[in-house]
């Protein structure tokens, strides 16, 4: 069976200590315990906090994300970070293609392709975001989006390499704006997204896929979200960012 999973994305948020305060209470509230212990929970701090966030945290029970990495292995690269960097400082997961990512940094689908190989092939998990503009929702062409970035890039995943991949569908029109997707319109995404996993690699694998809501998720949505059948948690951003909140929404589950 999938996992649940929430996620916090801090995005460029917090200096060093401040981040260090935010994961020790993370921690230290699901090492107290959660609602549901199979839960699963992740925090994506800067790249600046994550060597010492690795050392504070109980990798057993909080994951720690990086919100980047290169498309390269090493070399003459000015500014990019490794995914073996990562690695090697005990990072677990990566998330990619975020919507920011894509839209401020141009980051494209090939771009995103070659950084999930390398995640994937150094062992780490992947939480790959996908989603559609306001523009595209609008013009009602949301899920011709969304297969095209799922064609393009998931489904060139082995079945093998698809397990270490957690979905994240965030709509961009709902990210850092207080619009959330409603339930309806979370749940027939993620359904449609699901769907596309089936097709190609059968149900069994299709139901063992984790797929993330993310958009403006908060401790007063995050219940009527994650009750949806395809709806296995969530990528959180501002809500992330106060421990309480966060908390309140791994304990939805
Ligand atoms: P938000 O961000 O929760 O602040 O809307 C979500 C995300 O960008 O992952």
């Amino acid at each position: 069976m999938r996992k649940n999973i929430v996620a916090g994305n801090w995005k460029m948020n917090t200096n060093v200590q401040e981040g260090m305060e935010l994961a020790k209470a993370v921690n230290e509230a699901v090492s107290k315990g959660i609602n549901k212990p199979e839960t699963g929970v992740i925090i994506a701090p800067p790249f600046t906090h994550l060597a010492n966030i690795s050392e504070q945290v109980d990798h057993n029970k909080v994951l720690l994300a990086a919100q980047n990495c290169s498309t390269q292995e090493s070399g003459a690269y000015t500014g990019e970070v490794s995914v073996k960097m990562l690695k090697s400082i005990g990072v677990d997961a990566v998330i990619l293609g975020h919507s920011e990512r894509r839209t401020i940094f141009g980051e494209k689908n090939n771009d995103l392709w070659l950084k999930l190989q390398l995640v994937l092939n150094n062992n780490m998990k992947a939480i790959y975001c996908i989603g559609e503009s306001e523009d595209e929702r609008k013009s009602e062409i949301h899920f011709d989006v969304i297969t095209k970035q799922v064609e393009e890039v998931l489904l060139k995943l082995d079945e093998k390499e698809l397990k270490n991949v957690i979905v994240a569908y965030e709509p961009v029109w709902a990210i850092g704006t207080g619009l959330t997707a409603s339930a309806e319109q979370a749940q027939e995404m993620h359904k449609h997204i699901r769907d596309l996993f089936a097709k190609k690699y059968g149900e069994k694998v299709a139901d063992d896929v984790t797929i993330l809501y993310g958009g403006s998720c908060k401790p007063s949505n995050a219940q009527e979200l994650f009750s949806q059948p395809d709806v296995d948690g969530g990528l959180i951003g501002g809500a992330s960012l106060k421990a309480d909140d966060f908390m309140k929404i791994v304990n939805t589950f």
